[in-house]
């Protein structure tokens, strides 16, 4: 499989320097998550590339975007055709897919990324929660409580992260997906007690 330092390099000529350093601040907290939770060190390198490239197609215009999924025959559903820049959690997925060989468990963590999904894989939950939380980039109120919250609790992350998201989507008069709320739900109904 491709190494990371390739991925590197190819990303670095794909996103500007923000995205690209917010890019190697998932991965690393994918590296520290895994190995909170006991990974194995094959996993944890599977989970560190797909960390790497989640964003890989987050420059992409509303309309590239569009035509990408047009052109793969990739589903775009209501949301998506209203709000394009949600599509790059799967074009990616798609591009990683056919251009690195990138495996399902991997493909999906980076397909779901933004929205989350029923039944995330931990996968799924550690590449959500070190989008979010990783260190070098993301910065808002209380950022450390939500960074220290995912290794205590992989759920209770998603579960405030999705709050805030849906909160600050009705404060500011937007919308969000659908599939955080059913995220959401699934979760805080089916967690473990
Ligand atoms: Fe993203
Ligand atoms: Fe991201």
């Amino acid at each position: 499989m491709v190494s990371i330092e390739e991925l590197k390099e190819e990303l670095k000529t794909i996103l500007d320097d923000h995205r690209y350093i917010h890019s190697i601040g998932v991965m690393e907290s994918c590296e520290k998550l895994a190995k909170n939770y006991n990974l194995s060190e094959e996993d944890t390198e599977r989970l560190m590339r797909a960390g790497l490239m989640h964003d890989m197609a987050k420059h992409m215009s509303a309309e590239e975007s569009i035509k990408y999924c047009e052109d793969n025959n990739l589903k775009v559903d209501y949301i998506e055709s209203v709000l394009p820049s949600l599509l790059h959690g799967k074009i990616a997925a798609d591009m990683c897919k056919k251009k690195y060989g990138f495996d399902d468990e991997m493909c999906e963590a980076i397909e779901f990324h933004t929205t989350g999904r029923m039944n995330m894989t931990i996968f799924d939950k550690i590449l959500f929660c070190s989008d979010k939380t990783e260190e070098r980039t993301r910065d808002y109120e209380d950022v450390e409580h939500y960074r220290a919250t995912p290794y205590r609790d992989l759920d209770e992350s998603i579960i405030e992260i999705i709050d805030y998201i849906i909160d600050d989507a009705v404060k500011n008069n937007r919308v969000f997906h659908e599939l955080s709320a059913q995220t959401r739900n699934y979760l805080l109904l089916n967690r473990q007690k």
